[in-house]
């Protein structure tokens, strides 16, 4: 039976790997690249760029009711333009200029992922 279980699991595993859209491994690259030495590959905030001389800390991904205060469209913009474009801190820096637009719309998607939240719609 328990044997069953896991065949079952990894089934399930092995069809939504299939399903995730043909960009998702390549959005998870961008994110290890250049996010997750601050925010951490999970999300959390605690990436290896992480000191205690940060003077805020990056977002808890991981934290869905701060996160659905955002948009997906406040999201976006903070990333291309970068914390002060949010009036949030400059340890956050800009994108537009690193990342396409489609790239961030990835990261926007694995961040909604991360937080299991859907976001302030509108
Ligand atoms: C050098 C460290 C650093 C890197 C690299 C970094 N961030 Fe941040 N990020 C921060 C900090 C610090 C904040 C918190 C700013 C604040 O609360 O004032 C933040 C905040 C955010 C927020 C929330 C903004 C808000 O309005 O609350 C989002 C979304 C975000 N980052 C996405 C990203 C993405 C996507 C990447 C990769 C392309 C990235 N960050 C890379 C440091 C970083």
């Amino acid at each position: 039976m328990k044997k069953l279980m896991i065949i079952a699991a990894s089934l399930a595993l092995t069809s939504l790997f299939a399903m995730a859209p043909a960009n998702a491994s390549e959005t998870e690259k961008v994110y290890k690249f250049y996010c997750a030495q601050c925010h951490g590959l999970t999300g959390k905030g605690d990436g290896p760029n992480v000191t205690k001389d940060f003077p805020v800390s990056p977002r808890n991904f991981t934290a869905a009711k701060e996160m659905d205060k955002l948009s997906d469209a406040d999201m976006k913009n903070v990333i291309m333009d970068g914390g002060p474009s949010a009036s949030k801190s400059p340890m956050m820096p800009p994108w537009s200029k690193t990342l396409t637009a489609e790239q961030v719309d990835g990261l926007v998607k694995h961040i909604r992922v991360l937080c299991q939240c859907k976001g302030k719609q509108g």
